[in-house]
C-alpha cells in the first residue's frame, strides 16, 4: 500500500458507519471536509485493508474512466471488512466475489459479457415496452390513491414499482416478486436491521459475510433454474436473451448467467425505488416546485437527474490500482484499493452551487450517479424512462403532497436511501 495523507480516524469512521447514511447530515459534512481538506487520503480503519478515499467530482470521473488502470476484478468492489474478504475468499476458492457478474469483470471478459444486453437496454428497444411500463404506472397510482389520503410511499409505492418492472422484464413471476424484493434487501441491507435476513442489529463480519452468502446460493438457486427454463423453452423476454448468449463461441456459464441476473434483478429496482422516493421527498418539501413541475411537464426530466443527484442511491464502488499511477498528484501503487464515494461527488460545490438544495430546473446537472466509463451504469435508460412514466401518471392525478412524519433512509453504504417516506395527499 502506498505512503500518503492519512484521513482523521473520526472521519474515517464515518464514512464506513450505516448509521452515519441513515443520518445523512453527518455523512455529508464529513465528505465536504474531506473534499475541501484531503480530497484523496487513505482511510485506515481497524478491521478493514487501508483504501483511498476518493471525494471529489473530477477525480471520481477521472479513475472511473481509466478502466486500465482502475480494475474491478482483483478485489471486492463493495467495501467489506477483511473477516469477510477472507470468509468469501475461502468459500470461492481464492476469488474475491461471491458474485460473479457485469461489475465483477474487467477487458476483455467485461464487454463481451455487456455486449449481450447492451441493446436491448438502449432507449430504441425500451420503446417497444414503454406501453407496458406505463401499465405498471397507472396500477401503482391507482393503488396509492386507494389507500386514502396518506401512505408510505417509499414503501407501498417507490419500493413495489421498479420491482414489478424489471421482474416483468426479466420474466420473473409476480408470484415470486416478494421473494426477489427480500432476496435485494437482504443483498443491500445487510447492514440495516429493518432489511437484513436476519433482523441482527449486530453481526461480526464473518456471520454478515456467511449470511450474505446464503442469499446469494438462494439467488443463483433461483436463477440457474429460471436459465435451464429458458433454454428449453425460449420467450421474448430478458432473461431468455441472457440463458441463451454464447461468449466466445460457448453457451455463457451458469455461475455467470446466474450472475447477470442477479445484477439486473438487484441493480434493476433498489436504486430506481430510492430516486423516486428521493423526488416524491423533495416535491413533498417544496409546494412551490410541486406545482412548477405539474404544470410544466418539460421540467420533468430536469426533476429526475436532480432525484437521482439528489439521492444518490448506489453510493460507492471500489477499485483496485492495476499499475503504479498518479491521481490529483497522490502517487498510488498497483494492489492499491480505493473507494469511489458518489455522493460526494454529487454534492461537490465546486461542480454543483449549493449541492444540498433539491432544484429541478439546475442546469447543467453532471452528476456521476450512474458512474462513467466501461461500467456505467447499463441500466441507465430505462431508470430514467421508469421514472418519467411513473411521475407523468402521478403529476396528472395529485394535487398536492406534503410529509406526513419523518422520513428514514436506510442504514447501508452501498445501496441506499428513502426506506420510508410518509406522505398525506390530495387526488386531482
Ligand atoms: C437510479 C437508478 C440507478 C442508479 C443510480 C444506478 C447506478 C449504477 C452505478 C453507479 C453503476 C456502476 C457504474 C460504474 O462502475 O461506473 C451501475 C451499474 C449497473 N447498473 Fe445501474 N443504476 C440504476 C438503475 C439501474 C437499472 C434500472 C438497471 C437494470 C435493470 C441497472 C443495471 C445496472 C447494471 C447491469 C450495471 C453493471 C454495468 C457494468 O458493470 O457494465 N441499473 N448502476
Amino acid at each position: 500500500m502506498s505512503a500518503g495523507p492519512k484521513i482523521p480516524p473520526d472521519l474515517a469512521a464515518t464514512i464506513v458507519d450505516p448509521l452515519a447514511f441513515g443520518a445523512w447530515q453527518p455523512l455529508l459534512d464529513a465528505y465536504a471536509t474531506l473534499r475541501r481538506e484531503a480530497p484523496i487520503a487513505l482511510a485506515e480503519i481497524p478491521g478493514y485493508r487501508p483504501f483511498w478515499v476518493v471525494t471529489r467530482h473530477a477525480d471520481i470521473l477521472k479513475i472511473s474512466k481509466d478502466n486500465t488502470t482502475f480494475l474491478n476484478n482483483p478485489a471486492t468492489v463493495v467495501l467489506a471488512p477483511i473477516m469477510a474478504e477472507m470468509f468469501v475468499s475461502h468459500l470461492m476458492n481464492g476469488s474475491p466475489h461471491l458474485v460473479k457478474s457485469l461489475v465483477q469483470m474487467d477487458a476483455p471478459e467485461h464487454p463481451k459479457y455487456r455486449r449481450l444486453t447492451q441493446d436491448w437496454f438502449m432507449p430504441a428497444n425500451l420503446k417497444t415496452i414503454e406501453t407496458n411500463i406505463r401499465t405498471i404506472a397507472k396500477a401503482s397510482v391507482d393503488k396509492m390513491l386507494a389507500m386514502g389520503n396518506e401512505c408510505d410511499f417509499a414503501r407501498d409505492v417507490a419500493s413495489m414499482y421498479p420491482l414489478h418492472v424489471v421482474m416483468e422484464l426479466l420474466g420473473v413471476p409476480e408470484s415470486d416478486e416478494p421473494l426477489m424484493l427480500k432476496l435485494t434487501q437482504e443483498l443491500f441491507g445487510g447492514q440495516d436491521p429493518d432489511l437484513n435476513r436476519t433482523r441482527a442489529v449486530q453481526m461480526s463480519a464473518e456471520d454478515a459475510a456467511k449470511i450474505m452468502a446464503q442469499t446469494v446460493a438462494d439467488f443463483n438457486a433461483y436463477f440457474e433454474a429460471m436459465a435451464q427454463d429458458r433454454r428449453t423453452n425460449p420467450r421474448q423476454d430478458l432473461a431468455t436473451i441472457i440463458a441463451t448468449g454464447m461468449i466466445d463461441g460457448a453457451p455463457i456459464p451458469d455461475y455467470e448467467s446466474a450472475g447477470y441476473y442477479t445484477i439486473v434483478a438487484t441493480a434493476g429496482h433498489d436504486t430506481t425505488s430510492a430516486s423516486t422516493a428521493g423526488a416524491m421527498w423533495a416535491l413533498a418539501q417544496d409546494p412551490d416546485q410541486f406545482a412548477k413541475v405539474k404544470a410544466d411537464r418539460t421540467l420533468l426530466p430536469g426533476l429526475i437527474e436532480e432525484a437521482i443527484r439528489w439521492t444518490t442511491p448506489v453510493q460507492h464502488f471500489m477499485r483496485t490500482v492495476a499499475t503504479d499511477t498518479e491521481v490529483g498528484g497522490i502517487a498510488m501503487k498497483a494492489g492499491d484499493w480505493l473507494m469511489l464515494c458518489y455522493i460526494s461527488g454529487n454534492y461537490d460545490e465546486s461542480v454543483f452551487p449549493e449541492p444540498e438544495r433539491f432544484d429541478a430546473t439546475r442546469s447543467p446537472n453532471r452528476h456521476i450517479a450512474f458512474g462513467s466509463g466501461a461500467h456505467q451504469c447499463l441500466g441507465l435508460h430505462l431508470a430514467r424512462l421508469e421514472m418519467k412514466i411513473l411521475f407523468e401518471e402521478l403529476l396528472d392525478r395529485l394535487d398536492s403532497v406534503e410529509l406526513a412524519g419523518e422520513p428514514k433512509r436506510s442504514q447501508s453504504t452501498f445501496v441506499g436511501g428513502p426506506k420510508t417516506l410518509p406522505l398525506r395527499f390530495k387526488a386531482a
